[in-house]
This record gives structure tokens, C-alpha cells and sequence, in this order.
């Protein structure tokens, strides 16, 4: 039932602001400005000793993992990276007793992430889960976790359960944190932040026909580039890779310092730039980039919280606490995503050569 949805993607899409709020909804502790995550199974000695974090996953739920380690290190100060679930366990990886695996997965049956929770465990490894299928096959094999609570996901594309895992991240971010070093004032901040996310999202979808109008200015467009730096780079990954599946334009991400490096060699007037420009201690660095990109004729549509005067367009997101912002700012590229490919009449629902979940190697 699409319920009045012409797709799946956008029913799905548009259900965020109720599933984020899902997510978040039993978890907030008020009194020690923290979060409450009882399936986790790591008790605050246990959270203590933690030393490192490595998050696994494959295609849009490694993204969310690299959001999630961006989140971990900055508010928890624990060092975290995400790898993909396939590389990692095809290069006898090292497994040490002080790291805690998180395996991240919306149907929860992935083989290769479910192969590599499964290697770890043989090892001794403390394995969690962020999933979003209830009882699924990594939800089983893993010591404990977060159930992402994104509601079903019927479309091939991820968008929904993309979002509501990294809020999941900026919980278990925030709830380490507390348990170390992170203030009280910081978790009061971060709380009140993660609870403007449902508002600011129903704001994002109420703006739809903005997104649209940009998604048919720069549909023609053979092919991409999407480019971040820290916070904004794993956004602009997942956001070509949205563009990608959905709409089968060819798309780039690169961190945006890497650009004169050698990727500034493909901008020409027929190569659009979407640039991710958070208002945040990079803000200069981002208007930078757009200044050598248009110094090479390339079109620039910004995604920042403020007008950029340089770039040709800009889509004004709400501003949230730098640490989420990431969160927000996905939303509206997986619209113009979707509207890319309406406008190019793709078969939305079910890219071709693709199948919702990957349980073959
Ligand atoms: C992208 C997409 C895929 C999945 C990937 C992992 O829109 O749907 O890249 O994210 O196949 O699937 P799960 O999260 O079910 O493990």
C-alpha cells in the first residue's frame, strides 16, 4: 500500500519525520542529559575500556556508518571508522579485544555483512548490530545493538532507514560520550538537538517543489560531481550514490580538498557540481572550492544553511547542532535524487540490476 504515494521511495521519503521521532522515542534521559540504549549489552565498565570502533556495512548502510564515526569520534572522542562489510572480511582483517564491531544492515540479511559478524565472533569480537528488520539474520548473530526502528523499507533504494541510522549513531555517540567525557551542557545541546531533527525534517519535505524545480534545472546533465569535506563527505558519497541507482547518472564524490588533486581536470559547463557547505569551522574552506569550480566554468548547486552567493543555486537547509547537521542534510539530496529520475522517467521503485537485499556473495 503506497498510500498515495505514486512509489515507494516517496511514501518512504516522506515517512521520516515520524520515523526519526521513532527512534528517538523511550531512549532520551533528561535527568543525566544523556540517552538510554537497553539493547546494547555494554554496560558503562564495559563502554569504559572501549579503545577503538570499526563499523561495517555495504552501499548506503556504509555511508550511514561513516556518518555514525564521524559522530562517535567528535562526540564521544573514541576513535571510529566504517570499512565495508566485503573489504573487511576478504583481508584477514586484525581483530583486537578493545575494539567493539558494529555491523550495520537495514534488512539485517546482507551475507557479506552477516559473513563478517560471523568471522568476528569466531575471533572473540564484541559485535554489534544497527539494524532495522526486527529478528533478521545479523539481529541474531550479534551481542546486542539498536534496532533502527525506520519502519519497512519496500523500495530497492535506502532512504528512510539511511537517516533513522545515523540518529542511531548520534545516540550511541551521545550516550558514550556521557559515559566519558562529553559535558553535561554538550548533552543538553545535543539533546535538544536531536529533538528539533523531527520539525526540521517535516520542514525539508514541506519544501519538496524547491528540490523539484532544481532536480529539472540540472536533469539534463550526463553525469555529477558531489563533493564534502569532513561532515559534508559522507554525505555527498551517499547522495551520488542515491543520484546513481535511482537515476542512473553517472555521479562522483570526493572530499572537496581533493579536488586540485585531480578530479578539478573533469569540470567543465557540462559537469554540475553539488556542493555540501555546512555552516560550520570549514565554511570558508567549502566557498572556496565553488570560487575554483566556477573559476572553470563548472555550475555549482549549494546545499548550505545560508545563501552562497558564489555557487549558481542554493537549497537552504535548517540549521541543527554542527555535530547533526549531516543528519539533515542527506534529506534533500535524496529528493532531487528521486526527482532526477522522475523527471527522467526512470522505473523508480526498481532500479535495474539491482535487488533489495544482497544475501548472495
Ligand atoms: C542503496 C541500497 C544498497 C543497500 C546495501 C546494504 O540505496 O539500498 O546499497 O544499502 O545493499 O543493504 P542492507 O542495509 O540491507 O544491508
Amino acid at each position: 500500500d503506497m498510500g498515495g504515494h505514486d512509489t515507494y521511495m516517496h511514501k518512504e521519503m516522506s515517512e521520516q519525520a515520524e520515523a526519526v521521532d521513532r527512534v528517538l522515542r523511550g531512549r532520551i534521559d533528561e535527568r543525566f542529559s544523556t540517552v538510554r540504549l537497553d539493547g546494547l549489552n555494554l554496560d558503562a565498565r564495559d563502554a569504559r575500556t572501549v579503545r577503538r570502533i570499526k563499523i561495517l556495512g555495504c552501499g548506503t548502510s556504509y555511508h550511514a556508518g561513516q556518518i555514525g564515526a564521524q559522530l562517535i569520534e567528535e562526540i564521544a572522542r573514541i576513535p571510529a571508522d566504517a570499512e565495508p562489510a566485503s573489504e573487511f572480511r576478504y583481508r584477514n582483517p586484525v581483530v583486537d579485544p578493545e575494539t567493539l564491531y558494529i555491523a550495520v544492515s537495514q534488512s539485517g540479511e546482507t551475507y557479506d555483512v552477516l559473513a563478517a559478524v560471523q568471522e568476528l565472533k569466531r575471533k572473540g569480537a564484541k559485535v554489534l548490530g544497527f539494524v532495522n528488520v526486527v529478528g533478521s539474520a545479523i539481529a541474531r548473530e550479534t551481542d546486542g545493538g539498536i534496532y533502527v526502528h525506520a519502519g519497512p523499507e519496500v523500495c530497492v533504494v535506502s532512504t528512510k532507514c539511511f537517516t533513522n541510522t545515523t540518529v542511531a549513531f548520534a545516540l550511541l555517540a551521545l550516550h558514550l560520550g556521557r559515559i566519558r567525557d562529553l559535558s553535561v551542557a554538550d548533552g543538553k545541546r545535543l539533546l535538544e538537538g536531536l529533538r528539533r531533527l523531527p520539525g526540521q525534517i517535516a520542514e525539508i519535505l514541506e519544501r519538496e517543489d524547491e528540490v523539484q524545480e532544481l532536480a529539472k534545472a540540472y536533469a539534463g546533465a550526463r553525469s555529477m560531481m558531489f563533493i564534502g569535506r569532513v561532515r559534508g563527505y559522507p554525505v555527498a558519497r551517499e547522495a551520488s550514490l542515491k543520484l546513481k541507482e535511482v537515476s542512473y547518472v553517472h555521479a562522483e564524490a570526493y572530499p572537496a580538498s581533493e579536488l586540485k588533486h585531480g578530479p578539478l581536470a573533469l569540470i567543465e559547463p557540462a559537469l554540475p557540481t553539488v556542493a555540501i557547505v555546512p555552516d560550520d569551522d570549514l565554511l570558508e574552506k567549502n566557498r572556496a572550492a565553488i570560487e575554483e569550480i566556477k573559476a572553470r566554468e563548472g555550475r555549482v548547486l549549494a546545499v548550505a544553511h545560508q545563501k552562497q552567493e558564489k555557487a549558481d543555486d542554493t537549497y537552504v537547509v535548517p540549521k541543527n547542532e554542527d555535530e547533526l547537521d549531516p543528519i539533515l542534510m542527506g534529506i534533500p539530496l535524496q529528493l532531487f535524487a528521486y526527482h532526477t529520475a522522475l523527471a527522467m522517467g526512470r522505473d523508480i521503485d526498481k532500479p535495474r540490476n539491482l535487488a533489495k537485499s544482497v544475501t548472495v556473495e
